[in-house]
Parts: C-alpha cells; structure tokens; sequence
C-alpha cells in the first residue's frame, strides 16, 4: 500500500452520537461521491448530544479518526461535524426588501439582501447558527417562489428556516476534533444529515417528517412543498428504552439492550401470551424464565410516550397535518420491533424505516439506519459545495461579462 497522502479533495465527516461516533470519508470522483473509508467506535463522555467529559470524548474521537485514516489510507484534515440533542432548534422567520418604485429584474444579490433581512432575528449570544434554510420566496405577495433569480418584481420577500445549537455545546465538539487533528469546515444539524440519505424528492414535496431515533435524543426534521418546514429534538432516544428493560427488569444494562434487540417489541400484542424468555438477571434476581410479553409491556409505553411528544410538538409547529407522504424513521433506534407500528397508530399516517442511499464502493454493512446521519452529512455537504460553486461561478461570469461590456 502507497503511504498515506493528504488530500484535499477528500470530504470527512464526524457524526459523534451519545452511543458512537462515525468517521466517514468520500472522495469527489466525476462529480459524485465515492466512498473511501470510515472509522467507529464507542462513544464515551457523551450525554445528550453535549460532550459531558472532555478527554474520554477526545479519545474516542480520536480512536475513530485514526481507524478511518489507515481505512481510507489518507490524512485526514479537515471535517464536517454533526450537531444534535435537544440544545438544538428550530425557528421560522420571514423578512424582505422593496426594490424601489419601479419594478425591476431580481438579482442574485438582491436574493441575499431579503435573506439577510429575514436572518436578522435576534439570536442571543449563547446560540449559534447552524442553518439558514430558504423555504418559499414571495415575490409581491405572490407566494410559492423557490428561485425569483431574473423574474420581475417591486418587493421580494422570504421565509426561512433556522436552525441554531448550543455555541458552547458546538465548540465542546470543534476542540474535541481538533484534538483529533482535525479542523472543522462545517457544521451540520444531524437531522438534516439523516434526512438527505433517506428521504425522497417527492416524499419532500408531499410533506413528510423524518425521524432519527438515536441513542440519547430523536432529530426530527418535516418537509413541506419541498422544503424544510419545521426541525426539532425530542429527548428520547433507544438507549431510554433499554434503561427500562434494566429497571423493569433489574437486569443490567448490557442485558437489557440484548432482550431489547432480540425479543423487545413496542406492541403488547404482537408478542403471543404463551412466549417465555429466560433471563440471567442480577445478584438477589436470579436467573429466571419471563413472558416475552413482560418486555413489550414495558416497551409500549416509551414508544407511546416518545410519538406522543412527537406529535404534540408538530401540533405546536404547525406541521401535524402536513405529512401527506407519512414519516420515515432511521438511526439505530429505529430498529426497535413494533415502533413502526407505534409510529402509525399515533401520527395516523404511514411510516417507514429508512435505509440510506448506498455511496459508490461502499460496503454493504454500512447501509443501515445508524449510518444515515453520517452518509447524509457527506451527501449535503457536497450537494451545497457543488451549489456553492456553480452560484460563485455565475457571479463570475457575470463580472466578466460586465467588465468585457466596459471596455
Ligand atoms: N436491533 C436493534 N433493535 C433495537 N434497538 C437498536 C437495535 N440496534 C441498535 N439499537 C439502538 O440504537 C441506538 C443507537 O443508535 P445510533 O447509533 O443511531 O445512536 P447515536 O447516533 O450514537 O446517538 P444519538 O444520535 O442519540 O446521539 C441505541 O439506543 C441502541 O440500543
Ligand atoms: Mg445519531
């Protein structure tokens, strides 16, 4: 094997959930993503999304880091991290400019003029942007309007949506990753991540909400007409489900997440009355043989219990009605028997798991729920870079043209 090289063309990224991280690297190959290595471990010194202890957080970091190195046979510099837990929010906000008192052709930088103006909510010191997503352009009260470049018009306005984190919850990571050498380009809200490799162009159009159950917390993210309509954290993830089998049960932690994984269900009745599991248990609880149902009973009510704060929080967004094409669930907690079926039976609207779009040479382990945030994060990051710069490539060839005009 060649020794590693730096390479810039590479895009990595560092999703650090509170069960694992994941180091993901991408190369830009004909314009599209290809994979090139990755790295995990277990996650230690997180709690709910926020780094709880810097240095077993660091190590890691580190660790994963290191492994995604010699996996993808590069130096890694430079990263995109993912931000999520319930410190993260989202708000909508609209704002507009006049163009004057004769209608005109709308610029390009009139487009980020209105955008400024709608972003200019008051944020306050402790809160830091990590989103500015446009939803629809109103072009004189004419709504519906995703690209107003070159139409005609007297005053444009905007609705976006932000989403913003804790900044020293966001900083914990940044010096966490920098620890493990590497520098962070970007940030991005995990919910944002999980949604691009798992949700469809017309699953976006007819409205849909994605939610990516995780170990600590649920990232939700709803499309409405294309764009995102509302984002938001709910503080339940798998790992609560497994604190109530261990408590339920008083078995330990380890065991608990073995029973959830292997006989665990979120619908009593889905599990037959005369099913019997054994259990190893703790000192003064013995091993014994329980009801498989005895694990669902205490199942039901969490998955219950986190559809509940779901649907009252779309309710209050104002997005409940809107989920024409149903919900898609994915990260690791989505694995849970039966929560489909909690899903529907509370939102009454379908719902599906959602497995990521598979990279190019990727391998097929990694095509799985607790890897759509990762994937996603690789997937945005290049689709805004390549917008990025075909937007700074018009700017330019318009500047050419302007000065060639001059001469
Ligand atoms: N087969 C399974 N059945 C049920 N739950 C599962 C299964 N596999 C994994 N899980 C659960 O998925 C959760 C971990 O998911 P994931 O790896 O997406 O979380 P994370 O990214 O580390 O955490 P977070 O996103 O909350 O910071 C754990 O709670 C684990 O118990
Ligand atoms: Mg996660």
């Amino acid at each position: 094997m060649n020794a590693p090289e730096r390479n810039d063309g590479l895009i990595t990224v560092l999703d650090v959930g509170s069960s694992r991280v994941r180091v993901l690297v991408a190369e830009v190959a004909d314009g599209a993503l290809r994979y090139r290595g990755h790295g995990s471990t277990a996650a230690k010194g997180m709690r709910k999304g926020l780094v709880a202890e810097l240095a077993p957080a660091a190590r890691s970091i580190i660790q994963a880091a290191d492994m995604a190195e010699q996996n993808a046979n590069a130096i890694l510099a430079h990263c995109v991290i993912g931000v999520g837990g319930p410190h993260v929010r989202g708000v909508n906000s609209r704002g507009g400019i006049s163009l004057g008192t004769r209608m005109r052709e709308i610029t390009r930088e009139d487009v980020r003029a209105a955008v400024d103006r709608a972003r200019a909510v008051s944020l306050p010191a402790e809160r830091e942007l990590i989103h500015l997503l446009p939803q629809q352009f109103i072009l004189d009260e004419q709504p519906g309007i995703h690209d107003p470049v070159g139409m005609i018009g007297n005053r444009l306005e905007v609705n976006l949506h932000l989403s913003t984190c804790s900044a020293s919850a966001a900083q914990s990571l940044v010096t966490c990753a920098n620890k493990a050498g590497l520098e962070v380009a970007d940030t991005v809200f995990e919910g944002v991540g999980a949604a691009e490799a798992t949700v469809s162009a017309d699953e976006r159009e007819l409205g849909a909400c994605l939610i990516d159950v995780g170990a600590g917390s649920s990232e939700v993210v709803v499309f409405f007409e294309g764009a995102v309509a509302h984002t938001a954290v709910i503080p339940i993830g798998g790992d609560h489900f497994t604190n109530d089998i261990a408590v339920g049960l008083h078995v330990c932690v380890e065991e608990a997440e073995f029973l959830k994984q292997h006989y665990g269900n979120c619908v009593v009745t889905a599990i037959s009355s005369s099913a019997e599991v054994e259990i190893s248990g703790t000192p003064g609880h013995g091993p014994r043989t329980i009801p498989q149902r005895q694990i669902a009973e205490i199942l039901e009510p969490r998955g219950r219990e986190l559809f509940h704060l779901l649907r009252d929080n779309l309710r209050s967004g104002g997005v409940l009605e809107a989920l024409g094409a149903g919900c898609i669930l994915t990260g690791g907690g989505a694995r849970l028997a039966g929560l489909l079926d909690s899903a529907e039976s509370l939102l009454h609207v379908p719902a599906r798991l959602g497995y990521p779009a598979a990279l190019s040479r990727m391998p097929e382990e990694l095509i799985q729920p607790e890897y759509a945030t990762a994937i996603g994060m690789l997937l945005y990051t290049h689709r805004t870079r390549v917008l990025k710069a075909a937007e700074d490539h018009s700017l330019r060839a318009k500047l050419r043209a302007i000065f060639a005009g001059s001469l």
